[in-house]
């Protein structure tokens, strides 16, 4: 099983990966958050047209990861003007999990954000969102801190930050 990380270069590919994106955030916030906030966040974060704008406006990176050619996950990064790197997203279709492919990424993850001089990766995670919480403690990210976001249309994100140091 090979498994690649490949930087998204071509619209095709990034239209792909928007079409995975909807289908994994439906699978795995069911239990976490409504519908109505899930199809809501995929539109404004995860929708072709949104990763477009993040890609070209605002630093961001996305990752495609493939197992034997076949998408089954990705990732997507933002480098902020200090030093650290900003894991915004990874995610991995279900089928594909707890075979190793997440601390891959991870690595992956790690391996860009020191090529880009960065001495802390950060991100967001979801107050209960219990498994991934397990799997970047077991990486080695630590709490630094809590913040609850409003994200609009009556909805908000209650959050934890979690941090690495490269
Ligand atoms: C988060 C996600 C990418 C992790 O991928 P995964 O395949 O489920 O992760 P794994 O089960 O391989 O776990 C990764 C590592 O953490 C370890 N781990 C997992 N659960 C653990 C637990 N409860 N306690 C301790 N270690 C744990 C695994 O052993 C593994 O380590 P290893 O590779 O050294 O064996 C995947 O679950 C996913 O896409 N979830 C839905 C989307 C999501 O919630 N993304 C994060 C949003 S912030």
């Amino acid at each position: 099983m090979a498994v690649t990380i490949n930087k998204v270069s071509s619209d095709t590919e990034l239209k792909e990966l928007a079409v995975l994106a909807d289908s994994i955030w439906h699978e795995c916030f069911v239990d976490i958050i409504s519908t109505g906030q899930i199809d809501y966040m995929v539109e404004k974060f995860q929708s072709y047209e949104a990763m477009t704008k993040q890609i070209s406006e605002q630093d961001y990176s996305y990752y495609a990861v493939r197992e034997d050619g076949e998408l089954c996950g990705y990732i997507g990064v933002k480098l902020e003007k200090d030093e650290r790197f900003f894991l915004s997203k990874l995610y991995l279709r279900s089928d594909k999990r707890g075979k190793g492919i997440a601390s891959k990424m991870l690595e992956k993850v790690f391996e860009e954000g020191r090529a880009f001089g960065k001495k802390q990766v950060y991100l967001t995670v979801n107050k209960h969102n219990d498994h991934a919480i397990a799997v970047y403690k077991k990486t080695g990210f630590k709490v630094i801190d809590e913040v609850v976001t409003d994200i609009g249309n009556g909805y908000v994100m209650d959050d934890y930050i979690f941090g690495y140091d490269l």
